[in-house]
């Protein structure tokens, strides 16, 4: 049932490329995404939105994230992301020109299942990201995108994450066809960048001896920073989620243009940190950052994109990502992530695919 692999979770990672080939397969056609098949929204209903409130919980929170940027940069739409416990209880702004996108791998996740039965009460269009069909989330949402990740039996989320991005890009881009924000043509461009991230996210997986080695090397610390800007912060948060939940390391993700304002002063010799440094647009002012930490003797793994030579003169080890545009480079960047919290739990002797305290679906408060 693991399909040779020793755990759950490593064959759910190795099964990424996959996930993300089945989540885009029927959904492009003539190089354009068309959603109209489970989208019920009309186009005049889609070019209504006033804003998007993306809400859900854990892994699917930190999918929603990278959702605030992907809508807001392709369709215009100003979008909210909220923690669903949170949302629940802060009596959110709705009208009936708010979409309320649900995230939930499980699609039986309490809050997230509480959060849209009060969007809906509200007025709300609750569109669903689910990888069930049949669930709670999927039966009580107006429209329901599947990502077609196939089971995911280890708690900590791998593959599902990933093709709820895919589900994610999906949405932007017939958003921002829908509402003639980007030409054809643009729009076909992103299409054929995504249409690549399949064969490019086997390219990853192949640099798992080189992150399992740098997870060992850090297995006996007890902290350790994860940093980023932009889409790379929203990875960043996620990349320390699943190194806290399995390997039990304490981390933190932080906005690496906040070190200078506390964070900076728990940085001292020998803390790893890893530096995310995907986005170009950012891209000299993360060297900038990593300098900083760098001087106070952190031992830096940064993540370049292939063809940079800028970032290997100020880390320690660096992880190549294939070259695509900075939009998707999430997909790309949090693989290697999940490989390295898998062999520092490995490394520290821990039961990978059933962590601690933690289940797979958070079906109670
Ligand atoms: O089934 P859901 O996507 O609603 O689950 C949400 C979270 O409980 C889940 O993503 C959790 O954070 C994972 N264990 C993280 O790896």
């Amino acid at each position: 049932e693991k399909g040779g692999y020793d755990r759950f979770m490593l064959k759910e990672i190795h099964e990424q490329p996959k996930a993300i080939r089945d989540t885009l397969a029927s959904r492009i056609k003539d190089g354009l995404v068309d959603l109209s098949n489970e989208v019920a929204l009309s186009p005049e209903a889609i070019r209504n939105i006033e804003k998007i409130h993306f809400v859900a919980c854990g892994t699917a929170y930190h999918a929603g994230l990278v959702g605030k940027y992907v809508l807001e940069d392709l369709a215009r739409i100003p979008v909210e992301c909220d923690v669903a416990s949170e949302y629940r209880y802060r009596d959110p702004i709705i009208t009936d020109k708010t979409l309320v996108v649900v995230i939930s791998q499980s699609g039986e996740t309490a809050d997230t299942l509480a959060a849209l039965r009060e969007a809906k009460k509200q007025g709300a269009r609750v569109l669903a990201i689910t990888n069930v069909v049949g669930s709670s989330v999927a039966r009580e949402a107006d429209d329901v995108i599947i990502t077609w990740a196939g089971p995911e039996i280890a708690v900590a989320s791998t593959k599902a994450y990933t093709s709820q991005l895919i589900a994610i890009y999906l949405l932007g881009l017939y958003f921002a066809q829908v509402r003639g924000h980007k030409s054809e043509a643009e729009l076909k461009e992103i299409i054929s960048h995504l249409g690549q991230l399949a064969g490019l996210a086997e390219q990853v997986l192949e640099y798992e001896g080189k992150i399992a080695e740098f997870a060992r090397s850090i297995a006996d610390n007890e902290h350790l920073f994860f940093l980023g800007r932009g889409l790379d912060y929203a990875v960043a948060l996620e990349g320390s989620l699943k190194l806290k939940e399995i390997s039990y390391i304490h981390s933190e993700a932080y906005a690496a243009g906040e070190l200078k304002h506390g964070t900076l002063a728990l940085i001292e010799e020998n803390i790893p940190v890893v530096a995310l440094a995907t986005q170009s647009s950012v891209f000299d002012k993360m060297v900038s950052n990593i300098q900083e930490v760098k001087a106070r003797g952190a031992k830096v793994l940064g993540f370049a994109v292939e063809g940079d030579s800028e970032l290997q003169k100020s880390v320690d080890e660096v992880i190549t990502i294939p070259k695509t545009i900075d939009l998707l480079a999430p997909v790309l960047t949090v693989i290697p992530l999940q490989l390295f919290a898998y062999y520092a739990c490995i490394q520290r002797g821990y039961d990978v695919d059933k962590p601690r305290n933690l289940a797979k679906s958070v079906t109670v408060e």
